[in-house]
């Protein structure tokens, strides 16, 4: 990918303290944050460059990585955290050209990863209840990842069932996953992968209890992931004092052939 940045990318302005400013260079608008720059003094520079703001500040400008841009994605619904979605992606085998489905949609935030990761010949069906959801997804997805030829949004519940057939990989997070077992059994093909995410222990028992008692599904893993930051600072090397303790369980789960 060319290092240039371009008119329109988001950036991340940082700060000497690596406070972190989520920006998009527009053409003929100023950035601020403390002082201002043009945009278009920030364009054609390549990323990692520093450049000086009105106020004689510096700050480091750098096109956002996945994981910088999931806590700053503008969202009404809780989003999948990107320590949960590198293992999910993973432990659910997405590869790329891979037909993937997603319920519900929330800020697009996993919808993004998967795009990146299913690639140009993949395809990533995404169903949502809510429009106002969808319309902040489609937002999301054009702002942050771009065009996606390959990707459908479909407003709908999926309690009601998918429209495809032979689809390698599902993901759902919403409340009830397990109410989702035969639409989803349906759906994927033999060998597909289900993947759910759920916030809380009684979800949890209640879906690896509903998956284990459904014939069409087995090898159920359940999981959840600790990330915890190291300061490496002189002498001081150490964990950080502080950590996301807890955001929500993964299950995965297999579809049997027949
Ligand atoms: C927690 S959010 C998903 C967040 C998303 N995975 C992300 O990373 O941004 C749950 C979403 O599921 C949607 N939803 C809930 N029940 C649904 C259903 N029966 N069918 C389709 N979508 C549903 C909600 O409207 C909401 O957008």
């Amino acid at each position: 990918m060319d290092p240039t940045l371009k008119e329109n990318d988001p950036v991340l302005f940082i700060d000497r303290k690596r406070r972190r400013y989520l920006k998009r260079l527009r053409s003929g608008r100023k950035i601020t944050i403390r002082g201002d720059i043009l945009a278009d003094e920030v364009v054609g520079l390549p990323e990692g460059s520093r450049v000086r703001f009105s106020s004689g500040e510096y700050f480091l400008v750098l096109r956002p990585t996945y994981a910088d841009l999931i806590p700053n994605l503008p969202r009404q619904a809780q989003v999948i955290y990107p320590k949960d979605t590198g293992p999910m992606l993973l432990w659910g085998d997405v590869f790329p050209g891979a037909t993937v489905i997603e319920g519900g949609i929330g800020a697009g935030a996993l919808t993004i990863a998967l795009l990146r990761a299913v690639g140009p010949d993949g395809r990533v069906i995404s169903y949502e209840l809510r429009e106002d959801f969808a319309r902040m997804a489609r937002d999301n997805v054009a702002a942050y990842f771009g065009d996606a030829p390959q990707w459908t949004l479909k407003i709908g519940d999926i309690y009601q069932g998918f429209a495809e057939t032979g689809v390698d990989r599902i993901f759902l997070d919403l409340a009830e996953p397990g109410r989702a077992l035969a639409v989803a059994a349906a759906a994927l093909r033999a060998g597909g992968v289900l993947v759910c995410y759920v916030p809380t222990a009684l979800q949890l028992k209640d879906t690896v209890d509903a998956i284990q008692a459904d014939p069409r599904y087995a090898e159920v893993e359940s999981f959840e992931t600790l990330l915890r930051h190291w300061q490496v600072k002189g002498l001081s090397v150490r964990p950080i004092h502080r950590m996301v303790a807890h955001s929500a369980f993964i299950i995965i789960a297999r579809r049997l052939a027949g």
